[in-house]
């Protein structure tokens, strides 16, 4: 019996001067666990005479239990210690300035993107993508310019192989749209689209541009059309009032072919140092598609017309914003992306 109550005070003691948590543990191991003192004591029960069995078994119970319950007292006041610890260790000043990440800013020419694409869905157009590695099929032979064409000298060109290029123009995108409509009309679609020319890049040129291309094709498709709809799109992209004028040009795909200027935006046509003093500044090339163009793609030029107009983005996006300099898209200068944030 007095190795009872010895067991059950150096029990309590050890729970009693246990600091922290692991060391609790232990001492419940050393105690209650399976190789443990009281279970030992419960063992010594087999070797008592009879009588003295039930007075011991309930005194080791006793101990047991008081045992237990001073460890679960004890255990609760460690956790709510280390608790109350933890929180002082992870405590955050929240008056302390964040990091604050840089957000980027939607890309200047992508806003230009944006901004046609809304005005010609608006106008039931779809908006077609292709490949930028593209065939020579598609980039020169469907729009009737082919080999040895001297029009190819106007898009000076990088080949992968001779019949693999990265695409000169977004036109190629127009004609595996034409093929792909096999025929059927109408077909109102852009097509929006980095391109690649060989070229010295400076202030006014890069070997990496963006193009929106239109095209209508149906019956009756006119001139007139062409005109209207490329009008209600300078007003648009560049303010109320612009007017537009139509000079002759040339593409091998489309006669015939124009060039379109809008009226300057800054000095509403009277001349200024933008528009060099002529009051007008070129936007776009543009034309009725070529009949040979239509007749290869599968459609009967007798039956049917349509009209084809290319846009620089970067052209539109210098005007807008007033960039001097069109190597500033591509350089990547966050102070010069970040004056956009103001058009997001
Ligand atoms: N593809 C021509 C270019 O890149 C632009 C254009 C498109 C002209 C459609 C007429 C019709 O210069």
């Amino acid at each position: 019996m007095d190795k009872i109550l010895t067991v059950q005070h150096e029990a309590l003691a050890a729970i009693e001067n246990a600091a922290d948590l692991e060391t609790l543990n232990n001492v419940r191991i050393q105690y209650l666990g399976k190789k443990g003192s009281i279970q030992a004591l419960m063992s010594e029960m087999k070797s008592l005479p009879k009588e003295e069995k039930p007075a011991f078994g309930q005194k080791v119970n006793v101990c047991k239990q008081e045992v237990t319950e001073a460890l679960e007292a004890r255990q609760a006041v460690l956790q709510e210690g280390a608790l109350a610890e933890q929180l002082v260790r992870e405590k955050i000043d929240i008056t302390l300035p964040g990091d604050v990440k840089e957000l980027g800013t939607t890309h200047p020419l992508l806003m230009i993107q944006q901004e046609l694409e809304d005005l010609f869905l608006g106008m039931g157009y779809k908006v077609a993508e292709g490949p930028e590695v593209e065939q020579d099929y598609y980039n020169f032979e469907l729009a009737n310019i082919p080999k040895d064409h001297p029009a190819r000298d106007m898009q000076d060109t990088f080949y992968i192989d001779p019949n693999t290029l990265l695409r000169t123009h977004t036109t190629a995108m127009q004609m595996r749209e034409l093929e792909k409509a096999e025929g059927k009309t109408p077909i109102k679609l852009i097509c929006p689209g980095k391109v690649y020319r060989r070229d010295d890049d400076d202030a006014t040129h890069s070997h990496q541009f963006m193009q929106c291309e239109g095209l209508v094709v149906g019956e009756h498709i006119t001139l007139a059309d062409l005109k209207g709809t490329l009008e209600f799109m300078a007003n648009r992209m560049f303010g109320e009032g612009r007017t537009i004028r139509f000079r002759p040009s040339y593409f091998p795909f489309t006669e015939p072919s124009v060039e379109v200027d809008v009226s300057c935006p800054f000095c509403n046509g009277k001349g200024c140092s933008v528009c060099k003093g002529s009051g007008w500044i070129e936007i776009l090339g543009a034309g009725m598609v070529h009949p040979h163009v239509l007749e290869m793609n599968g459609f009967d030029p007798e039956k049917c017309t349509g009209f084809a107009f290319g846009v620089g983005l970067e052209r539109v996006a210098m005007l807008k914003y007033g960039i001097d300099d069109i190597r500033n898209f591509y350089t990547n200068d966050a102070r010069f992306l970040k004056m956009f944030d103001r058009f997001d």
